[in-house]
Parts: C-alpha cells; structure tokens; sequence
C-alpha cells in the first residue's frame, strides 16, 4: 500500500511569531531545491498562525513555501460565542490551517479532554475540511498493567464514533505511548509496528480493509535523527508526530531525510 508518510511538528506551548519566522526561513533555505516524498506540517502555537500563514502563503512567501503544510494544536467543539479562551475551526481556516491535532495525550490529561469530547472535535474539524491528526496511545502503568489493546482499542471506537468512511479517509492517525512523550524513551520498533499493527487492524474491524490499508498512522514519542530510519522502516508507520527535536530546524529536517529514504 502506497502511504505517503507525514512528519509533524508539534511545536507545543513554544515559539510565537518572532521565533516561527526564524525557524521557517532557516527550514526553508535548507530545504531549497530538495523534493521530499513526504508531506511536511508545522503545527505551531495559534498566536503564530498570522506569521506562518504570512510567511507560506501571501505574494511575497519565501521559495519553498509550499512544501509545508500549516498546523493547528487544537480547535474548539464549537462554532462561535461564549467559550473564552477558544478559537473555532473557521477561524482557523482563515490562517490556511490544513491540520489540526486532537486528543494530544497532553490535551487528555492536563486539560481533561474525553473520547467525547475529541471525538466532538473531530467532527468540526471535517466540517471545515481541515484534516484530523488524531492522537492516542496509553500509559505506562496501562501498557504494564497488560491494558494496551483495551485502551487503544477505546481511544479509536470512540474518538471516531459516526465518523464517515469519507472523513476517516481526511483523517491521520498518530500513536503515541504516553511513557514516551518528552521523556527520550522511544518504543522499541518492534513495539511501534505491533502497536500500529493493531490500530490497524481496528480501522479494519471498523471500516474494512480498504480504508485500514489506505490511512496513515505516524508515531511520536521522542522521535529523533537517530531512530527516525529505524522507526519509519516499520511497514505500519507512516511518519512521526515530533515536539522536542523538532523545535530546531536542522533537527526536523534530518528526521524527515532519514525517515523518509527509509518509508520509501
Ligand atoms: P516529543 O513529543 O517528540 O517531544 O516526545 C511528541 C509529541 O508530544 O507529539
């Protein structure tokens, strides 16, 4: 199955627009003249989506600049109104957002966000035709605990309730054992594959093969340069979600060489 892989960069709680603008200069003059075949996010804070949709999209965007596709880290259930603090997926659309990552364990832990409510967000999120970047992925005390497959198995049936085949198909899939967000423990390869593997074989169950065969399913969890090969040769994953290593131009980029030579 031919899956074009896709490395994200999850930029978190880092970066605003002075510093957006640095690195995507920096990541663009290095990319100059390369053709990757891999699709490229930057998903950074929304106070640096002005910048970023600026820098990649007006008259005057550097070369290059559509080789990267722009990111959001979030979006609201809702459409417009009272919900202070939240920004709508139109507002988001406005700034050339494609991507918007939901369910983050970050997001699920820290901010208490439920199957239900990403599984809301999701749905808004197609309604303004932005793609999905839905993430998942267990604890260290549930995948000791031998909950693994029950988690997974949960965060995907509801995370994805009364989504149509159509939108699964706009949907990216990101698995990322929470033990190794952050932490500079990576999952083994061959834990990776068996975890993807299986998320596979629930879209599977839920949707049949086709669509299981046809969406991507990146990983994430302290992806670096010197496993990116290594993880992305696993015929299940298709790419990598990365926050840390990818705050640093020089450091996404050879993720993405490496990764990318190895998915082909
Ligand atoms: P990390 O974060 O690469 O810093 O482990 C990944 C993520 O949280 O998406």
């Amino acid at each position: 199955m031919n899956r074009k892989p896709i490395f994200a960069a999850n930029w978190k709680m880092n970066k605003g627009a002075v510093e957006t603008e640095d690195f995507v200069k920096s990541f663009l003059s290095k990319i100059q003249g390369q053709n990757f075949a891999a699709e490229i996010v930057i998903a950074p804070p929304f106070i640096a989506l002005p910048k970023l949709a600026d820098l990649l999209h007006t008259a005057t965007a550097v070369q290059n600049a559509h080789a990267i596709q722009i990111g959001a880290q979030n979006c609201s259930e809702y459409d417009s109104g009272a919900y202070t603090g939240e920004i709508s997926v139109l507002m988001l659309r406005e700034f050339f957002v494609h991507y918007v990552i939901l369910g983050h364990s970050e997001r699920r832990s820290i901010f208490g966000e439920t199957d239900a409510s990403i599984n809301a967000k999701l749905k808004k999120a197609r309604e303004a035709n932005l793609k999905p970047i839905f993430c998942i992925g267990e604890t260290l005390a549930e995948r000791e605990g031998g909950k693994l497959e029950s988690v997974l198995r949960t965060q995907v049936t509801e995370g994805l309730k009364d989504i149509s085949e159509k939108d699964l198909a706009e949907t990216v899939i990101a698995y990322e054992p929470v033990w190794a967000i952050g932490t500079g423990v990576t999952a083994t390869s061959q834990q990776a594959q068996d975890a993807h593997a299986f998320v596979r074989s629930l879209i599977a169950e839920l949707y049949g093969a086709d669509a299981a065969g046809k969406i991507r399913i990146q990983y994430g969890g302290s992806v670096k340069p010197g496993n990116a090969a290594e993880l992305m040769a696993c015929p299940d994953i298709d790419g990598a979600l990365i926050g840390g290593a990818a705050l640093e131009p020089q450091s996404f980029l050879d993720i993405i060489r490496n990764g990318t030579v190895q998915a082909q």
